[in-house]
């Protein structure tokens, strides 16, 4: 078990993040709670650009699907990286935050008329075109309003990454990008550069997430140079931005061993200077997209207990006041995580238990099998690395309303988006005149 960023055990035995006890979080904000360690996500945010920007003059793009709000996107902004958006509603929130829109990247693979106009409107700094239907449309919406939108297309590469295969999209069999081995990425770029009102300005990938081996990514970049110079052959132009996507995989258990963000740069940045030297081409701009690496670790989700039902002889279910509602990835991936009693946090583990939620259905579980001490009813159990896809993929199932985000920081917590009420559960909800109450039945004759 590791304790990650600031994480401590202080005096009181209790886990600490950010300076903050977090059996007080749990008692002043409720539970269960979202906390950001925020000293851990500006640490990642400049090791980063110590690795891609300082040495390679590259540019690091959060992708923002892994952890999204108007604090988040302050925070980024701060750090000096760039921003991802797949969606109308991501690109609402970085623009409401006074994110500048020109260090905008704007991905997805249905990217819906009113989405690529808003994007236009804003003047993101690039949209990543997915597919021919985009490429016509973004080109007919650009038009329309008198703009030139500056584009990069996302290929396949046909690099199979080694991860979950719901989080590979590499492989030819994506419904991701333009593919690569059949020619189409070719006949893409050629048709780009034919419309006025696109101006094609490079290439992106994005091979899988959560992976470990370093040689994927290595492999990724220099299958895009080789399109880069073939792009030079074909069309006779000199592709000058590589979007290499996101994917760096982060700890979540025991056995996994990440890669260091240096050796991640070295991968990437070696295959690039390698194809440029062999083919002579020009270096182009590069950019990486990390979403996961940059929160997850800085995420732990709080917990209550409540009920505990022992099965002798077969296992010993806790269940908290949460479950798969604000963190479904051990339901949807199989996903493990690691786990403590935040208030003994000291004690050394004596029982294995597995940690359940409150949603009706089996599969609601946290963590299968896990050694902790002996745990009670009223104790607090925090759940580590859930900074990443867990806010942002949570939902209301069995109207569970979303737990609140607390920003820890030098002893200071500040939420940063309210739990959700049950107010907040009926906001949408409305209530036909014939079905209020008091209201006659009329039968249907
Ligand atoms: N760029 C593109 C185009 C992407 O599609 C993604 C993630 C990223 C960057 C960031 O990848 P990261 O550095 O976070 O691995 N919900 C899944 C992960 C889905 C990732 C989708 N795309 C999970 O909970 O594991």
């Amino acid at each position: 078990m590791k304790l990650h960023g600031t994480m401590r055990i202080n005096e009181l035995g209790h886990l600490e993040i950010g300076g903050y006890d977090t059996v007080e979080l749990a008692r002043n904000f409720g539970t269960p709670l979202y906390v950001m360690d925020e000293a851990e996500i500006r640490r990642v945010c400049r090791e980063y650009r110590a690795a891609f920007t300082d040495g390679f003059g590259a540019e690091v793009i959060y992708a923002s699907k892994a952890f999204m709000n108007l604090a988040m996107c302050r925070v980024i902004e701060e750090e000096g990286l760039s921003l991802d958006v797949v969606s109308g509603g991501e690109l609402y929130t970085a623009i409401k935050a006074r994110f500048p829109a020109s260090r905008i990247y704007f991905h997805g693979n249905n990217k819906q008329p009113q989405e690529l106009r808003m994007a236009l409107e804003y003047r993101v700094g690039r949209i990543v075109v997915d597919n021919f239907h985009e490429m016509t449309l973004l080109n007919d919406l650009a038009g329309q309003m008198g703009v030139r939108a500056q584009v990069l297309l996302r290929l396949t590469p046909g690099v199979e990454a080694h991860t979950h295969e719901y989080i590979r999209t590499g492989q030819i069999d994506s419904k991701f990008g333009f593919t690569v081995p059949n020619g189409q990425a070719m006949e893409a770029v050629k048709s780009c550069l034919t419309l006025p009102h696109l101006e094609f300005k490079g290439i992106h990938c994005h091979i899988g997430s959560q992976v470990f081996d370093m040689s994927s990514f290595n492999h990724a970049a220099k299958v895009m140079m080789e399109v880069i110079k073939d792009i030079r052959e074909q069309a006779g132009i000199a592709v000058e931005e590589l979007n290499l996507g996101g994917g760096f995989g982060i700890y979540y258990v025991e056995g996994d061993q990440p890669a260091t963000i240096a050796e991640y740069a070295q991968a990437v940045t070696s295959a690039v200077k390698e194809m440029v030297a062999k083919h002579q081409l020009n270096i182009p701009k590069i950019m990486i997209e990390p979403g996961r690496s940059i929160v997850g670790e800085a995420g732990t989700t709080l917990y209550t207990v409540g009920s505990i039902k022992e099965i002798p002889g077969i296992r010993k279910y806790v269940a908290v006041d949460g479950g798969m509602a604000d963190n479904p990835r051990p339901a949807l991936y199989q996903a493990r995580y690691e786990a403590v009693v935040a208030n003994r946090a000291a004690e050394p583990a004596v029982e294995t238990v597995s940690i359940t939620g409150k949603c009706c259905e089996s599969g609601d579980m946290l963590i299968w099998d896990i050694n902790l001490p002996q745990v009670k009813s009223g104790d607090i159990i925090a759940v580590f690395c859930t900074g990443a896809y867990n806010y942002t993929m949570s939902m209301n199932y069995n109207r569970l309303g979303r737990p609140a985000v607390v920003l820890v920081n030098d002893g200071r917590a500040d939420v940063i988006v309210e739990r959700e009420s049950y107010e907040d559960l009926l906001r949408n909800d409305r209530l036909p005149e014939r079905l209020r109450v008091g209201q006659k039945i009329k039968l249907v004759q």
